[in-house]
């Protein structure tokens, strides 16, 4: 049975509540998925001040348990148009599973939160697909068949290149049904990829 990491970073919860849809596609595949966070580099009383969402329930993932899992989901909100330095923090630790070769030809999509529609969506998934292609990870992006993309008569994310949510200047804005139903779509498109790779 294939088993698939949801790994994110989230500030304010919404690459959060993503992460969590992208869950629920994978397990509505039949595929078995843990969601796991990569660990804060802010310091408590900064992020207090500065009201981050710090009662996150997902436990703290391992770079050395990454070889456990036939798929990597990765999702996080944009800095500056690319992946947060707690993100790549993460990543930047896994140099010795790159020299093994350790995650060739398991299967990887990426999710992003913005706080505006054109304040980096692509260039932040981009970011993020960037290490898992130098670990050899086989690619997947959100297909048009997930057709809620496609939308222009609401304010929405959803991209070819990944699920996306987008959180409004003052992070006021929640991921809508539309972005929540992209994420789930991604989930349960991955396992499906993951189920065949895996296939014996
Ligand atoms: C230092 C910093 C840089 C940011 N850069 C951008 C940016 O380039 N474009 C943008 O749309 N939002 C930017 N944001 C807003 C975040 O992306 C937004 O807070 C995030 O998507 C919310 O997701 P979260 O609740 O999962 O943390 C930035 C936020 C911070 C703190």
């Amino acid at each position: 049975m294939p088993k698939i990491l949801v790994l994110y970073y989230s500030t304010y919860g919404h690459v959060e509540q993503m992460a969590y849809a992208v869950a629920d596609g994978v397990k509505a595949a039949g595929v078995e998925v843990e969601v796991k966070r990569v660990p804060e580099l802010v310091s408590e009383e900064s992020a207090q001040r500065h009201h981050f969402k710090t009662d996150q329930k997902a436990p703290i993932a391992l770079p050395s348990e990454l070889p456990e899992y036939d798929g990597i989901i990765v999702g996080a909100p944009t800095r500056f148009g690319r992946l947060p330095a707690q993100m790549a923090n993460f990543w930047d630790q896994t140099g010795g599973l790159w020299a093994k070769g350790g995650l060739i030809g398991k299967v990887g999509a990426v999710f992003t939160s913005t706080a505006s529609q054109h304040g980096g969506q692509e260039t932040t998934l981009y970011s993020l697909m960037s290490n898992l292609l130098h670990h050899g990870l086989v690619i997947s992006g959100l297909p048009y068949s997930y057709q809620g993309q496609l939308a222009v008569d609401e304010v929405t994310g959803g991209a070819p290149y990944g699920a996306t949510t987008i959180a409004a200047g003052d992070g006021s804005r929640q991921p809508s049904q539309n972005e929540l139903d992209g994420a789930k779509f991604l989930g349960s498109h991955v396992a499906e990829l993951t189920k065949k790779l895996t296939a014996k």
